[in-house]
């Protein structure tokens, strides 16, 4: 459960927002209608939770990552974009969890990055997964590339049982899995990277890391069905984009995503990437970013508060953080501290929360969405719940959600400059 809310004091907006409630309603009618998969049929496999993550997936999910589990030290996920953020967001939330180190590669072309990969898999027991779509990126194919000659070098032709490959049917990756005895997972061919969340793409790595993908997957499919089971002005996810539709129209230019759990820090990764490369086209879009708070209150908080008026504000408000810290009197060093005595710190960051949420939005129009608490079942729910908010703000903004022609632009002369 999600729940969304408003914090806008000008009575006009809100009017505004009201009529544009009903306006809009054909988009949210048009969501996963039969017009919308003849138009978008080859992108929406994502729409049905159980398309792609249903239990014959799963139990091969599982036994896959059951067999990496047992072996590896360390599983180098190589993937840029979609193919690795909804992953590494549910992993390094839960740094808890009992299964090998989980590396990143393929999301750079930096070498000293790719340093740091060797240096951190070195002497131990390697596991990779090359996830590439259509196997054409420049960071997952050549990272795949140095990876692979590192496995033939230390496992000789035992390398072969290391190696994963996830890409889509019929393409030269999964014929080089079939020539070579690597294992092939499909990524699905109806579902574009940033939407993958809930499918083997982002499973695969979140199971080997120990997350219970079960729950996880049962938390996108309960939020399907709420989000299916309302298909009137009262829903959320409707709310929440056709609330960042009014904005943009207001003139506002960027969605800032913020949170007082750093545990968040590579969802916001996450969502950043669904949005801009979702809706950032046509010369329109907002731009999202994310507020990692309460540290970035000390540096972008001035600007919001006092800077030019282009920016609101989304909260995602955990309200269980699941842990304690109690500050206790301090007999020995006479500090300023004292009225913190026997606070815990979930009351001083709720405080603070509290505070922020209230003083920008006497600046900006805020909104807060409200999970209970960080769970893998819980990010599930919200990989859903973003994914089909993006579907409808993009509808309402009038753009394709699914395609991403931009991002063409400086690859055809990056690869000229490369000589392809
Ligand atoms: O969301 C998307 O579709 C993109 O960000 C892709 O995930 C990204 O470009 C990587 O593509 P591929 O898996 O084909 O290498």
């Amino acid at each position: 459960m999600i729940q969304f809310q408003m914090f806008d004091h000008q009575p006009e907006r809100c009017e505004k927002y009201h009529q544009m409630l009903k306006d809009n309603l054909p988009v949210l009618e048009g969501i996963g209608s039969e017009a919308d998969f003849e138009k978008y049929g080859d992108s929406l496999g994502w729409f049905d939770i159980d398309t792609w993550a249903n239990e014959a997936e799963l139990s091969a999910i599982e036994e896959l990552a059951a067999r990496v589990r047992r072996d590896a030290d360390v599983f180098v996920l190589i993937g840029v974009g979609g193919s690795n953020n909804a992953a590494r967001s549910v992993i390094e939330a839960f740094p808890e969890c009992d299964g090998p180190e989980i590396v990143y590669a393929g999301n750079s072309l930096s070498p000293w990055a790719f340093e740091q990969v060797m240096n951190k898999i070195s002497g131990k027991s390697v596991y990779i997964d090359c996830i590439a779509k259509n196997f054409q990126t420049l960071e997952p194919g050549s990272a795949f590339r140095v990876l692979r000659e590192y496995l033939y070098e230390t496992y000789g032709d035992k390398a072969n049982e290391r190696i994963i490959a996830t890409g889509s049917r019929n393409s030269l990756l999964e014929t080089i899995c079939k020539e070579h005895g690597y294992s092939f997972v499909e990524f699905p061919q109806t579902v574009g990277g940033r939407y993958t969340a809930v499918t083997a793409v982002g499973l695969l790595p979140m199971a080997v890391a120990g997350i219970d993908i079960r729950a996880l997957v049962k938390g996108a499919a309960d939020m399907a069905a709420e989000l299916k089971g309302c298909r009137d002005i009262t829903q959320s996810a409707y709310r929440y984009a056709v609330a960042r539709n009014l904005y943009y129209n207001e003139g506002y230019r960027m969605e800032m995503l913020a949170s007082f759990e750093p545990q968040l820090h590579w969802f916001y990764k996450w969502w950043i990437q669904l949005f801009a490369e979702s809706e950032g086209k046509e010369d329109q879009g907002l731009y999202p970013i994310s507020g990692e708070y309460s540290e970035e209150l000390h540096s972008v908080g001035q600007f919001l508060q006092d800077g030019s008026p282009v920016i609101f504000e989304t909260f995602l408000h955990v309200k269980d953080p699941q842990a304690s810290m109690i500050v206790h009197p301090d007999g020995r060093v006479k500090d300023d501290f004292d009225y913190l005595n026997g606070k815990d710190f979930r009351e001083i960051n709720e405080a603070a929360y509290g505070a922020t949420l209230r003083s920008h939005s006497e600046k900006m129009p805020c909104m807060v969405l409200e999970v209970e608490k960080l769970t893998p079942y819980s990010f599930g729910e919200s990989f859903y719940f973003f994914m089909y908010t993006c579907y409808v703000s993009a509808g309402i903004l009038g753009v394709n959600p699914f395609d991403q022609e931009g991002v063409e632009a400086y690859k055809q002369r990056m690869f000229k400059a490369l000589g392809k």
